[in-house]
């Protein structure tokens, strides 16, 4: 059910559940102060309750009003990459947002995003929580159609065609006296050089991750992805480059050329859900590009993906 802003946000002030577009991916959004909204996120998730929430905010003085102290750097950060695909997790006032959003830690994470209809949407309802608009453990959403896929044909969405990004944001918290990756995202780590004087450490592979979500099994789709490194054969249904050719492959279907990450990054999850939707079970993946920028994150996504 595609719905207009101003359904979109009555329903969100009267205690509902709706997928709203951002720049990155679609959020299932509910308003902080609903709790039985909260609870219904992470049911039809199925999302367990020790994966917290990311807190999107209209603007960064809100976030003021929940933080205990902001870290060093705060605002040139926020001055830079708000609004947009940035989450930031901080100290806070732990009676300033519910222990289920946070679970239970004395952080929570704080994005502003750029969507206009999320940015609009923030307005007129405040700040909302947004997990990614999918089932736990699948692709995210880009697409309300994929929405649509994981919930129901009849769930209420705002359409706002597909997402720019369709990578999450990058998380990051400080900690050691320095800003840490805790989530690779559509902000590539070298794009903080310039204003923190360091390229933050990713700490995602720790065993003990600081994201919890990052535990979880994730952005995978049914069929078996073989990862091919260069060098590799790759045969059969292959996943691969608009610039490369591909002889033994039965069927090519690309993420773009090698020289477009931002592109390979927006069309990244829609191509993982059409091997569900075609019932494709086993394909080969071209991993011959480069581990720099935006490559990185993508690097990351499929080598969850193919993680059985
Ligand atoms: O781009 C995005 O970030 C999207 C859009 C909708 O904004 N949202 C998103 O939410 O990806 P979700 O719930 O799929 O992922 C949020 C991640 C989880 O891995 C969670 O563990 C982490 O944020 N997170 C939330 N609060 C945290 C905290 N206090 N400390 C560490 N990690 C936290
Ligand atoms: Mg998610």
């Amino acid at each position: 059910m595609r719905l207009s802003l101003n359904e979109a946000s009555k329903l969100l002030l009267n205690g509902h559940v709706v997928a709203v577009p951002t720049e990155t991916v679609y959020g299932l959004a509910a308003a902080l102060n609903q709790p039985k909204a909260i609870d219904t996120i992470f049911a039809i998730k199925r999302r367990p309750s020790g994966n917290p929430l990311i807190i999107h905010v209209p603007e960064t003085k809100v976030i003021e009003s929940f933080s205990r102290e902001l870290p060093d750097r705060f605002h040139d950060l926020a001055n830079v990459f708000w609004p947009g695909p940035l989450t930031m997790v901080l100290p806070i006032d732990t009676t300033k947002v519910p222990e289920k959003v946070r679970a239970n830690l004395p952080t929570a994470a704080f994005r502003v995003p750029r969507h206009p209809v999320a940015h609009e949407l923030l307005q007129r309802t405040g700040s909302l929580v947004m997990p990614s608009a999918n089932l736990s453990g699948k692709p995210s959403a880009t697409k309300p159609e994929h929405v649509e896929k994981d919930f129901g044909d009849h769930f209420p969405i705002v359409d706002g065609g597909g997402c720019k990004c369709g990578l999450e944001s990058t998380i990051i918290y400080f900690n050691n006296s320095q800003w840490q990756i805790i989530r690779l995202g559509a902000i590539a780590p070298e794009q903080f050089l310039p204003i923190l004087g360091y390229v933050p450490k990713i700490q995602i592979n720790n065993g003990k991750a600081i994201c919890p979500g990052q535990m979880y099994r994730h952005y995978a789709p049914n069929a078996y992805l073989r990862l091919c490194e260069k060098g590799e054969k790759l045969s059969e249904v292959v996943i691969g480059f608009s610039d490369r050719t591909y002889p033994k492959a039965t069927r090519v279907i690309t993420l773009g050329d090698t020289h477009n990450p931002e592109i390979v990054a927006e069309v990244l999850y829609s191509i993982l859900r059409q091997l569900d939707q075609e019932g494709i079970m086993e394909a080969h993946v071209d991993m011959d590009f480069p581990s720099t920028g935006l490559w990185t994150t993508i690097r990351e996504r499929l080598q969850k993906a193919a993680n059985k």
